[in-house]
């Protein structure tokens, strides 16, 4: 019978089996995945487990600062890299969403291997994949599948010639936040809403600025945290917000305004192959809008997305 413990037990004392004393390198992402499998591993090896948490520039607000804080709380040997003016640079004047993707994943490799080559003697590329993406051919989510998806181009970066370990590479989405629950990872880490790896960038319509990733930073920070403070964050599978490339006409005292226009999302689903838009309440959507007008300046209008998958996505891009 599978259970969490035994799982955590028989696994380290297999990881610690198969690697020995040597140096395992591990790209972290904030997700649940690669968090569960980094806490493993360094059950497993300790300090020989180097970790690597990129700052893309295209994560939530404050993110980067309060997941490398909370990674280090866990004892983690991580290493932030805030790359965030790389991929910004990279990202400029591209609009078409898979072209932001490739850039996102060429320029995170380019970041990831200057990094990896760092670590002398390193053996190993831990990976946080999941049963799920083992059996999609295709997978599209992490680091860890940016890696995969990109590492015929132009050659295999350095750290793709190291062996690969998938601790959880068996287990399904539930049974990973099971074994992160049984290993002490603080439960609001584990029910974190899925986010893309390319991030901000797929949620930014058009062409990427830093001020477009500022007002998307800052609307998406009101959206989620009120609905933490309603107690709907745990009932919706996944939600955020989409800065749409068009400006509306509004109204401010006796101004006319001429400013973005976002869109909020949230879903039901089970493994984000179907989704349904979430009833949320009507005053809880109202409360919403009038914080995210008042407060970041450069929005005048909030819609909210009543669409479902199929045939819509639920990223906008
Ligand atoms: P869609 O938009 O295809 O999203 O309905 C389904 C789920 O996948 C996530 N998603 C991505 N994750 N890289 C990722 O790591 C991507 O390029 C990507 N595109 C979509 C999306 O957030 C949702 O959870």
């Amino acid at each position: 019978d599978w259970t969490s413990d035994s799982f955590v037990d028989s696994t380290v004392q297999e990881l610690k089996e198969k690697l020995g004393d040597d140096k395992v390198v591990l790209g972290l992402s904030g997700g649940v995945d690669s968090t569960v499998a980094g806490v493993l591993l360094h059950k497993a090896i300790g300090k020989n487990l180097h970790c690597i948490f990129v700052n893309n520039g295209l994560l939530r607000k404050n993110e980067f600062e309060s997941v490398l804080k909370q990674y280090e709380g866990m004892g983690l040997n991580v290493k932030g890299v805030d790359a965030s003016a790389r991929f910004l640079d990279a990202l400029a004047g591209i609009s078409d969403p898979e072209q932001k993707r490739k850039t996102i994943g060429r320029v995170f490799i380019e970041v990831f291997d200057d990094e990896a080559n760092k670590i002398e003697n390193a053996k190993w590329l831990a990976q946080g994949t999941i049963y799920p993406d083992v059996i999609e051919s295709v997978s599209v989510k992490g680091p860890s599948a940016t890696i995969k998806s990109h590492h015929n181009v132009g050659g295999l970066p350095d750290f793709m010639k190291l062996k690969v370990v998938e601790p959880l590479r068996m287990l399904f989405k539930d049974e990973v936040r099971r074994v992160g629950a049984s290993m002490g990872i603080d439960p609001e880490l584990l029910g974190r809403h899925p986010f893309p790896g390319p991030g901000l960038a797929i949620r930014i319509l058009g062409d990427i600025t830093s001020e477009k990733v500022r007002i998307l930073q800052e609307v998406d920070a009101i959206f989620i945290d009120g609905l933490k403070e309603n107690g709907l964050y745990n009932k919706v599978w996944q939600a955020g917000a989409m800065l749409l490339p068009v400006n509306s006409v509004g109204v401010m005292g006796d101004e006319r305004t001429y400013e973005k226009v976002v869109a909020l999302r949230a879903v039901e689903s089970t493994d984000g192959m179907t989704a349904d838009w979430v009833n949320l309440p009507y005053e809880f959507l109202q409360k919403t809008s009038n914080q995210i007008i008042n407060k970041v300046k450069g929005v005048n209008r909030v819609v909210y997305d009543i669409s479902s998958k199929p045939p819509a996505t639920i990223e906008w891009e």
